[in-house]
């Protein structure tokens, strides 16, 4: 099964609450919220009072992306504010076992990501602390780039690492994913797309999620 996390950075941040009714409308069952520190990227987005905003208006899951320095110190405050899985980077400052073990203390689904320039081969000792690894297909820090096809290459080795572990671990792929593209990502081996102008910015949103279906359907996932 194939999901897609819309990214909300991609969305009319003044008609906030629609959009997450458009989401929903779609079957849609996931949504994709990046946090940037202006740090770790070069940018500054939402923080956890973010995630509680978000968790009051949906039963959507929440998929929270943190692009922090230091993530250790706020994942308290992404727990409780509701959020479903947490995804730090390995490139962060905190031991990413620590961070990881933390997630999972309180009870959150654990996700760690690389950035294009990180190898597969550095999440393979944490994956026994992952419930979800994420290949980012642009450099972080901005919606709206092109996908960078280059970066698919580390999905087959990724899932045979995860085969080899024994975990379900899922894969998610982020960046510049759209209608064109997300078949690619499919057939690499991604189980969750995260999809922000892709998806917000498309003239018919419907007939994306339907492509993306098709896509998923012919791939046979
Ligand atoms: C980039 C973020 C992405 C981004 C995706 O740093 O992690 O989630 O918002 O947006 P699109 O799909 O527009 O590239
Ligand atoms: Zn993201």
């Amino acid at each position: 099964m194939i999901e897609i996390s819309p990214s909300v950075l991609g969305a009319d941040l003044m008609r906030l609450g629609e959009e997450i009714g458009m989401v929903e409308s779609l079957g849609i069952r996931w949504l994709h919220l990046d946090h940037m520190d202006g740090h770790f990227v070069p940018n500054i987005s939402f923080g956890p009072d973010f995630v509680a905003a978000m968790r009051r208006q949906t039963g959507l899951l929440l998929d929270v992306h943190l692009m922090l320095s230091n993530p250790l110190r706020y994942i308290d405050a992404y727990a409780r504010a509701g959020a479903d899985l947490i995804t730090v980077h390995v490139e962060a400052e905190d031991d990413a076992a620590a961070m990881l073990r933390e997630i999972a203390a309180h009870g959150v689904k654990a996700g760690i990501s690389i950035k294009p320039g990180t190898p597969p081969e550095a999440v393979r000792p944490l994956l026994p602390l992952c419930d979800l690894v994420l290949v980012m297909t642009v450099e972080p820090g901005f919606g709206g780039q092109s996908m960078r096809e280059d970066c698919l290459q580390k999905l087959p080795a990724l899932r045979e690492m995860i085969r080899e572990s024994g975990r379900d671990i899922l894969l998610e792929v982020d960046g510049g994913i759209k209608q064109e593209n997300a078949g690619l990502a499919i057939a690499a081996g991604a189980d969750v797309l995260v999809m922000g102008t892709g998806l917000f910015r498309a003239k018919e949103p419907r007939a994306v999620v339907d492509a993306v279906m098709k896509e998923a359907a012919a791939c046979g996932r």
